[in-house]
């Protein structure tokens, strides 16, 4: 089965720094990605970056598509992220809830920068280079932290604002 299971918090692999991609284009990166591609999928997430699947390698996926229902959710490309590098391009921060496979049933309102430069390469070795704002940016810098071993609840300045979804959004 393709639909690997996903580390939780606490799991060691989840706080180590990932090691850059040196080879694209191979049979073995193909079958990670699908792997990713796969698990994401199953769960219902937004991103998912490799050490979560216990994969120690700086890759992450993520794809937000429109969705009328959710209108106030901006649509993120979908896109393999390789190796990548960021920019903060503001000083604003701006806070929202975030959710992370690898903390299940939880969330927590995290302050991201507002507008960041990425970079970085896809499974073919083609540059990526885009600039990115609000929920954009949200996901990318939330899925990069992953590869520096960083979970959001680490972001967070103030710890009331984390809960589980059931007791936060009693509606949904
Ligand atoms: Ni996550």
């Amino acid at each position: 089965m393709p639909v690997k299971n996903v580390l939780k918090m606490g799991h060691p692999i989840l706080q180590q720094v990932a090691e850059p991609v040196t080879d694209f284009n191979t049979a073995i990166l193909d079958s990670i990605l699908l792997d990713m591609y796969d698990t994401m999928a199953a769960l219902d997430g937004a991103g998912l970056a490799a050490p979560q699947i216990g994969i120690q390698q700086r890759i992450a996926i993520f794809c937000v598509e429109d969705n009328p229902r959710y209108p106030d959710i901006e649509a993120v490309p979908d896109t393999v992220l390789i190796n990548p590098e960021i920019t903060l391009l503001s000083d604003e921060f701006e806070l929202d809830w975030e959710g992370c496979l690898s903390v299940p049933g939880l969330r927590g309102r995290v302050p991201r920068c507002k507008k960041i430069k990425y970079c970085g390469y896809d499974q073919h070795g083609n540059l990526i280079e885009r600039i990115a704002t609000g929920f954009h940016a949200r996901v990318v810098l939330h899925e990069v932290d992953h590869l520096d071993g960083i979970l959001y609840p680490q972001r967070m300045d103030d710890m009331s604002e984390f809960g589980f979804e059931q007791e936060l959004f009693p509606e949904k």
